[in-house]
């Protein structure tokens, strides 16, 4: 059996930030190539740092980060949507690759091809505040995908939206996954998010953050609606949440 390289690889990274807040403390994590992976806990856990030093947009006070990055690509939705309030949805998607000095005539198939696939199909020309919530988190997403991703970094994407929305952009985030065998990292506070979308949840502990719990959710996609009414999934929702109460 060939084995893959895995995409990320986290060897005893500990993180103090320079005002002396210990934010991680020996964070050990191996990632494989096309695994969606959630991380869970509590506000204030280290999170975001984690996904934060695996982007490269932190680094570790000690310990290690290798990333399999040699063919591989990594993009990052961001846990507001972060969109540019001055410009219109296609602008927003182009972007990064305006910034990776990609010509705006070379890159429209890509940009068309981006919104089309978070089913932002007629929108192209209306500006952030003519969105809904649900919408600018999939112009965010769409800016992501445009960079074709192999590797997505997820910081609580669809946090401030209602259920029915996030239900939805779930289903639909795992059809993406799906087609496009992306390694997922997903931030969320939210367990049962967490427990329908993954193939594993990392739980963590605070003060200083770091990993108590690392379960597999064997249930194979695709994951159906009936899924998340299932003893199955309350069984794996009821453990996290035992983890995430011990302190
Ligand atoms: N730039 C920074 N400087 C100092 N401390 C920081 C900085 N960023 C984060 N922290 C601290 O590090 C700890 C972890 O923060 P982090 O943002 O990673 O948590 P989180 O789990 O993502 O939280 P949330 O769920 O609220 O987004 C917190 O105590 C936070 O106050
Ligand atoms: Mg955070």
């Amino acid at each position: 059996m060939i084995e893959n390289t895995p995409d990320i690889i986290l060897n005893h990274v500990s993180k103090v930030y320079a005002n002396g807040t210990v934010a991680l403390e020996d964070v050990n994590l191996v990632i494989q190539q096309s695994e969606f992976v959630s991380l869970v806990g509590a506000s204030g856990c280290g999170k975001s740092t984690v996904l934060r030093i695996i982007a490269g947009l932190g680094t570790p006070s000690s310990g290690n980060v290798e990333l399999n990055l040699k063919e591989r690509k990594l993009s990052f939705v961001f846990q507001d949507a972060a969109l540019m309030p001055w410009a219109n949805v296609s602008e927003n998607v182009y972007l990064p690759l305006k910034l990776a000095g990609v010509p705006k005539k070379d890159a429209l198939v890509q940009i068309k091809q981006a919104i089309a696939r978070v089913g932002l199909e007629g929108f192209e020309n209306n500006y952030p505040r003519q969105l809904s919530g649900g919408m600018k988190m999939r112009v965010s997403i769409a800016r992501a995908l445009v960079q074709k991703p192999d590797i997505l970094l997820m910081d609580e994407p669809f946090g401030a939206l209602d259920e029915i929305t996030r239900s939805n952009l779930n289903t639909e985030l795992l059809d993406l996954w799906h087609q496009h065998h992306w390694t997922v990292v997903f931030v969320t506070h939210n367990i049962y998010e967490a427990v329908y979308l993954s193939n594993r949840v990392l739980v963590m502990g605070n003060s200083p953050g770091h990993i108590v719990a690392d379960i597999n959710i064997d249930t194979p996609y695709p994951r159906s609606e009936s899924f998340r009414t299932s003893t199955e999934y309350n069984k794996y929702c009821r453990s996290i949440n035992e983890y995430l109460r011990v302190k």
